[in-house]
């Protein structure tokens, strides 16, 4: 038995007695995160959507006892110097704490299982969250190593939909990823993969995302993944994307194609305050080709709702100049409450589908031909306005 499948079992068995109200939701495949607020109030998410339980734990100090132990059994500390915990447990899963009086509730934990096995387009697609052709799509832009951002709020399956993109990538590439805990299981020959530490007491020896990102560019990468940018890194990735890495990827915390450039923008003025906004702001326009926007819908479906070309360069006003390839157009809702709707091209043609022609790649123009109904609700928008 492998040491990673040993410290799992024995964690699993650990588990059991630390978090023993919780521990039939923790088996339960249908359950993908158990949210604790407090000792008396425990929630789930069940297919997307969340649900509260009846469980709790006997009292505070039998929670904090739980968080305690986890904490401990991963080598990390989490007391009332350091009230926050954010860690990956040997089974995968992932573990987010935070102690009194930070937290007024009492203890919050949040726990996101570990999904097992390595999802792919057809698990989307399946889903619902991605139509085929747009699959495909999606599949040329990392063939044609398109520099690609994926947007989305918080727990909208941007790690997911980064797990199944840079597993497309050509395997005779050399790719690099690089997350503050370890999350991603890109699949492909020839894969590197680094973590930040975390520093002693006083911060001494920490290693951060902008550390690692320095030491893979002279570690001869073709492809840089960034798990989550969120911090002044955004410029390194930025940097790393302009000068000959293209092909690379990341995830950042937005709503739209649009914010997701104008979070970069942010966390890359933290990395350089010397450096013009108007300068940045040039540099992300030419490094960024692609934005992919997911969403968790309010039925609970995680869907992809656009898939935008970034063009590389700003207009007359200094704003980035964005183009819906494919976007998810909401048509209705049925009694139960599920959202109805479809992912549709727009009629945009790509700027780069010259690239795709003399690449002789699989996909013609008349793909992106919108349907009939979008553009009459167009024309009729048009007039209205
Ligand atoms: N397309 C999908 N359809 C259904 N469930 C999904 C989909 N993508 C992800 N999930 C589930 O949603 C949860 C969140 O996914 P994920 O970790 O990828 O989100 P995230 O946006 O990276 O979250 P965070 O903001 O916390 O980093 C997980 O339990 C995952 O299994
Ligand atoms: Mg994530």
């Amino acid at each position: 038995m492998s040491d990673v499948k040993k410290d799992s079992t024995v964690f699993e068995d650990s588990i059991g007695t630390f978090l023993s109200p919780v521990t039939a939701y923790l088996a339960d495949d249908s359950v993908s995160e158990v949210m604790i607020n407090g000792p008396q109030e425990i929630f789930i998410e069940r297919k997307g959507l969340i649900e509260k339980t009846p469980a709790f734990f006997r009292d505070e100090q039998a929670l904090q006892a739980a968080v305690r132990n986890i904490a401990q059994f991963v080598g990390r500390r989490i007391d009332e110097d350091h009230p926050t915990l954010d860690a990956r447990l040997p089974d995968g899963s992932r573990i987010c704490a935070v102690l009194p009086p930070c937290s007024r509730k009492g203890t919050t934990m949040s726990i996101r299982k570990f999904q097992k096995g390595n999802p792919t387009f057809v698990d989307l697609i399946n889903r619902g969250s991605v139509t085929k052709e747009a699959a495909r799509f999606l599949d040329v832009c990392i063939f044609l190593a398109k520099n690609t951002i994926i947007s989305g709020g918080t727990g909208s399956g941007k790690t997911t939909l980064l797990n199944v993109l840079g597993s497309r990538i050509p395997n005779n590439q050399r790719v690099l990823v690089i997350e503050d805990s370890s999350e991603l299981k890109i699949n492909t020959d020839h894969v590197v993969f680094f973590e930040t530490k975390h520093g002693d007491e006083n911060g001494n020896g920490a290693v951060t995302i902008r550390d690692l990102i320095r030491s893979a560019l002279r570690l001869r990468p073709d492809r840089i993944v960034v798990g989550e940018v969120r911090g002044p890194e955004a410029l390194d990735l930025i940097s790393a994307m302009n000068t000959g890495h293209g092909g690379s990827m990341g995830t950042a915390h937005a709503n739209t194609p649009y914010d997701a450039l104008v979070r970069l923008e942010t966390l890359a003025m933290m990395g350089e305050s010397n450096v013009p906004p108007a300068a940045i702001r040039r540099q992300i326009a030419s490094a960024i080709h692609i934005v992919v926007q997911i969403k968790r819908l309010a039925d609970g479906t995680r869907k992809i709702t656009n898939i935008s070309e970034v063009i590389p360069e700003v207009d007359d006003f200094g704003r980035y100049v964005i183009h819906d390839i494919y976007k998810f157009i909401q048509r209705g809702r049925t009694q139960d409450g599920k959202i109805v709707g479809e992912f549709i091209p727009t009629g945009y043609i790509p700027s780069f589908m010259h690239e795709i022609e003399t690449n002789r790649l699989p996909f013609t123009r008349d793909k992106f031909a919108a349907p009939d109904w979008y553009v009459k609700m167009k024309e009729a928008d048009k007039k209205a306005a």
